[in-house]
């Protein structure tokens, strides 16, 4: 099992460290507490050290203990801030700057502090070098406003540290994915788009390359940044994805997550077209199809993963027939009838069908939903060998 340094900052959400603590101990983790003096307002340092089943602050170095991860939960604007910066003014933060391997980052604070731009540019930096986040979730915060800005709940904190700690099971695996909403242009200036954010398919591409694959986004117009250490070619048409998709060499799992425009305007204006007061008829033809294309040319051994968006029950028997239909292994439908999940929502809730059943993963954050569609693709990889 490994060692881990905990790092507890001083916010409310104090308290729940414990609980990552107890779970931590639980699966068998050496847990090494950091309490800073800012969290001993809320919650001691005793009470770590006892959970912890370790005597508290009884080693001089303790800054330089070596250590497999480390875990800072909660994290506060103010030590996000100093990780950024690499200040080192107490143990914590120290031992931040000695450590070698992988960090995770539990933030917690009101939403007004997450928001701030130097909230911001100092998360940035951190996932510039390589840290992970972990939440914050949305929801109402100790002081009763509603944003982002609560801590991810211990479970989860928890689960995504062993991720970080176990064997890279994507390793030397090419893993493909499409994100965003292509957009076909009607005139120099004007486009048939739509509401995809790109936000799944990024989840997805963080996710395997996590997980040690050599990953390859094919970005349509995504509206979030793109994920660091991932190569992100720009499609923003059907045709340029379809093309960059058959120009790729041999990959092991194709996840194409991108909503692919299925028709674009016949002819395109080469330049804006002008107003008139007389209607304007636009003639569609169909766009080249990536999904049927990617299933005639897999090879054995590889994994064809498709997004289906459609509305309720009778869509979701639409996308069963698409395993066989287009050569698919994975079919994670989506009902785009909810406001509340899928396109453009930072949550996601999905069915995920293949040929040996049926799996309703819950509505979840979008790298929840990543995780859970990759642990499926991973079985069906392993079942094929
Ligand atoms: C009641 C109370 C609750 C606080 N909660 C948070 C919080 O959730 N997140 C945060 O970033 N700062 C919070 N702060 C401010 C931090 O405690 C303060 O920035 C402190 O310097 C953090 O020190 P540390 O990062 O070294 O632990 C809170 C302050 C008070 C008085």
């Amino acid at each position: 099992m490994a060692r881990i340094l905990l790092g507890v900052t001083g916010g409310i959400a104090a308290y729940k460290a414990c609980e990552v603590t107890r779970l931590l101990v639980k699966d068998g983790h050496e847990v090494i507490p950091l309490v800073t003096p800012g969290a001993e307002r809320f919650v001691r340092a005793e009470t770590f050290a006892a959970l912890a089943r370790r005597p508290a602050g009884e080693d001089l170095y303790q800054h330089l203990t070596r250590a497999d991860l480390l875990l800072v939960a909660p994290c506060t604007a103010n030590t996000l801030a100093k990780l950024a910066h690499g200040l080192a003014d107490n143990t914590l933060t120290e031992a931040a700057l000695a450590h070698r391997g992988p960090v995770l980052v539990a933030p917690a604070m009101n939403p007004r502090m997450w928001a701030h731009p130097a909230t911001r540019a100092n998360v940035d930096t951190l996932r510039t070098r390589g840290i992970e986040l972990v939440g914050p979730d949305e929801g109402e915060t100790a002081e009763g406003e509603w944003g982002v800005g609560r801590m991810a709940e211990p479970a989860e904190i928890v689960s995504r540290a062993e991720q970080l700690l176990a064997p890279p099971s994507l390793a030397g695996k090419r893993v493909l994915v499409t994100a965003g909403g292509t957009r076909e242009p009607v005139d120099s200036v004007r486009f048939l788009g739509n509401r995809s954010s790109g936000r799944m398919g990024v989840a997805l591409a963080e996710e395997a390359r996590r997980r040690g694959a050599d990953v390859v986004l094919l970005a349509a117009n995504i509206a979030v940044p793109a994920p660091i250490g991932v190569e992100t070619i720009p499609t923003p048409t059907a045709e340029t994805m379809l093309e960059a998709a058959l120009a790729l060499e041999d990959v092991d799992v194709a996840i194409l997550a991108a909503a692919v425009a299925d028709y674009r305007p016949a002819e395109a204006f080469a330049t804006k077209r002008p107003k008139t007061s007389e209607a304007w008829t636009l003639e569609l033809e169909p766009t080249g199809d990536i999904a049927r294309a990617l299933g005639e040319r897999k090879r054995v051994g590889r994994l064809l993963v498709l997004f289906g968006a459609e509305h309720g029950e009778e869509g979701l028997e639409r996308k069963r027939r698409m395993l066989d239909e287009k050569n698919a292994d994975l079919v994670v439908y989506n009902d785009v009838s909810r406001p509340d999940i899928a396109f453009d929502a930072a949550e996601n809730e999905v069915v995920l069908v293949s040929g040996d059943g049926e799996r309703r993963i819950p509505k979840a954050p979008k790298a929840v939903v990543a995780a859970a569609i990759l642990d499926e693709a991973e079985r069906l990889l392993a079942a094929r060998r």
